[in-house]
């Protein structure tokens, strides 16, 4: 019982002394619903955009346009899980270049330029995406 007790209280300052997840970035995009429709902006962006719409043609974008709110959610800080396939997996044989990948980032910024974000936290989420780019890039 004794030992019991111990673990309990160990699990329980273990939790308090948890740092709370830094949520700031998915509060200036506007949540759930703001990320949905930067999300969505740019899919519609990107469908319009001469240099890369080939590649959300025949796909199913609503399936995309979820995972991506799921992984943008989870990349800001918000209370929320990706589900999706690895950058990997998701990108294998695509074929996707470095100006295939610029005109995307155009097509976000544009997207949360439209939503009218600040620059900064643009800055922090684009700084968050960079990094996968070596998983995404093919030549
Ligand atoms: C940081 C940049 C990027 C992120 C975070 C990202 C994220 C994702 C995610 C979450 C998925 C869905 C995975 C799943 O279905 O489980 C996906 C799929 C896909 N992505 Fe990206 N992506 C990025 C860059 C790009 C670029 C540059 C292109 C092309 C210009 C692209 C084209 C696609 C396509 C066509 C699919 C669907 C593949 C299929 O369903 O067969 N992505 N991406």
């Amino acid at each position: 019982m004794r030992i019991l007790l111990a673990v309990l209280c160990l699990t329980l300052a273990a939790c308090a002394s948890q740092p709370p997840r830094d949520d700031s970035l998915y509060r200036s995009l506007g949540e759930q619903a703001g990320i949905t429709r930067i999300v969505e902006g740019m899919l519609l962006n990107s469908a319009r955009n001469p240099r890369i719409a080939h590649y959300f043609r025949d796909i199913d974008i609503e399936r995309l346009r979820d995972k991506l709110v799921e992984q943008v959610c989870v990349e800001a800080g918000g209370p929320c899980e990706y589900t999706g396939d690895s950058m990997e997996e998701s990108h294998k044989g695509l074929n996707i270049d470095r100006g295939d990948f610029n005109a995307l980032v155009e097509d976000l910024i544009d997207a949360m330029d439209a939503e009218g974000i600040p620059v900064a936290a643009q800055n922090r989420l684009l700084a968050r995406l960079a990094p996968m780019r070596g998983q995404i890039i093919e030549r």
